[in-house]
């Protein structure tokens, strides 16, 4: 039998990634997409024309859309993906936030039951070690006290309990997917790595003068996107619905991502000052090219994630060293080294709209 399933947040980062492991397992895969007035998708251009990959309009905020698209495809598994997934953004638009990761959790539930698909539909939830936030303690497990500290993780607070809920109250396989920070040459231009990568590659071709980030001591356990995505998977292959922590168990701070990042690109930093003060310098020319400032600052900010991915690795057989810290760097590195330079070239490297609209892709 050919399994349907259905993604939100299909344009995103993850959600290209799952689209092509999931078509590669044979499914039919159906994923979400929302109207907007810049309306390129780049992430999921190649696979627009497989035969077996499917776009409908839904948005999270709009519960009858989701019905309809729930009711139409009768998926054999979700993958809710979709969110607004910038922290600092969270604070800027809170209510937003929690309508779309929070309530946009119970909406997708709630149509999975009254489209009379609870018993067959299982259900990937996409939470966060952003639920640990304030940490209680070092490394993070299941079993850790959850501390939200952003509107953004108390939202995905209530997503991961009304996920528990509905499993509880309705026997419904759905389960959370814990996952740290993961990256990808395919990540959102304003979270921290891409940032620093593509800032790098922009320096080192004389495209851009500095780079300006804000707390260069924040810790993360960052993986591979490609390889979390898999975990995704895993977690429905399951016998029973449970919910698990997908890390690798490594840990650096922004300021060893960014030395690691511009030595790819070929330029050697060190670090002087403090603070607002801090700054990154070339050791070859003295000049500087990193600075601190306060822009980016978060009213509440996570600092020491540290995931402890043993019960994965236990239960699921995921390994989280198949791409290591300096590979991840140096993969997204070598991408927008190659892009920047393409637009250097002149080359065109957004998707070209006119051919969505031949396609009938575009409304
Ligand atoms: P991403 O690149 O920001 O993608 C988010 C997706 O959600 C996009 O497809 C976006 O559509 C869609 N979306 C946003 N608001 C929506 C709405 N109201 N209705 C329908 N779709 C909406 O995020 P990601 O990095 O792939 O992360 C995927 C999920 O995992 C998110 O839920 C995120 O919070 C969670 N997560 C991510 C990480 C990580 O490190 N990447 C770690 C833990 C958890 P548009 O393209 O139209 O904006
Ligand atoms: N974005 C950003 N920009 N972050 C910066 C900067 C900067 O210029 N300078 C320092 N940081 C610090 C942030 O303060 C934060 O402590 C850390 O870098 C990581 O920030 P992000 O890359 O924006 O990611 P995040 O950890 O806040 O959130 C991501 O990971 C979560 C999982 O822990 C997102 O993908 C969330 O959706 C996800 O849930």
């Amino acid at each position: 039998m050919q399994k349907r399933a259905l993604i939100t947040g299909v344009t995103g980062q993850d959600g290209s990634y799952l689209s092509e492991l999931l078509l590669e397992k044979g499914y039919d895969v159906h994923g979400t997409i929302r109207r907007s007035s810049v309306d390129f998708r780049e992430r999921i251009a190649h696979l627009e024309d497989n035969p077996r990959f499917h776009l409908h309009y839904a948005d999270l905020g709009d519960s009858m859309s989701l019905m309809k698209v729930i009711g139409k495809v009768r998926p054999h598994e979700i993958y809710n993906l979709a969110a607004q997934s910038h922290v600092q953004v969270s604070f800027d638009v809170p209510e937003f936030t929690a309508d779309v990761d929070a309530t946009g959790v119970l909406r997708i539930l709630e149509a999975v039951r009254q489209c009379g698909l609870a018993d067959s539909c299982r259900i990937y939830q996409a939470s966060t070690s952003e639920l640990y936030g304030k940490v209680e303690s070092v490394p993070q497990n299941e079993e850790t006290p959850f501390h939200p500290y952003s509107p953004y993780a108390v939202a995905k607070l209530y997503g991961y309990w009304i996920v528990r809920e509905y499993r509880e109250a309705y026997g419904m396989f759905c389960c959370s997917g814990i996952l740290f920070n993961h990256e990808s040459e395919r990540r959102g231009e304003t979270f921290v790595t891409r940032k620093i990568t593509l800032a790098a590659a922009r320096i080192a071709q004389g495209k851009q003068r500095k780079l300006l980030l804000g707390n260069l001591s924040s810790r993360r356990d960052w993986g591979y996107a490609k390889d979390y995505v898999e975990c995704m998977w895993l977690m429905l292959q399951n016998d029973i619905p449970e919910d698990f922590v997908i890390a690798t168990g490594e840990q650096y701070s922004v300021r060893d991502f960014c030395r690691l990042a511009f030595h790819y690109a070929g330029i050697e930093l060190r670090f002087e000052g403090e603070g607002e003060n801090e700054r990154g310098i070339d050791t070859a020319t003295g000049r500087v090219v990193v600075e601190v400032s306060p822009d980016f600052y978060r009213p509440t900010d996570v600092v020491n994630l540290l995931g402890d991915p043993s019960k994965a690795m236990r239960r699921l057989g995921w390994n989280p060293k198949r791409t290591t810290f300096p590979e991840l760097v140096r993969i997204m590195v070598e991408s927008d080294m190659a892009k920047v330079a393409a637009e250097r070239a002149g080359e065109q490297v957004r998707v070209n709209l006119a051919e969505y609209l031949e396609k009938g892709i575009l409304k």
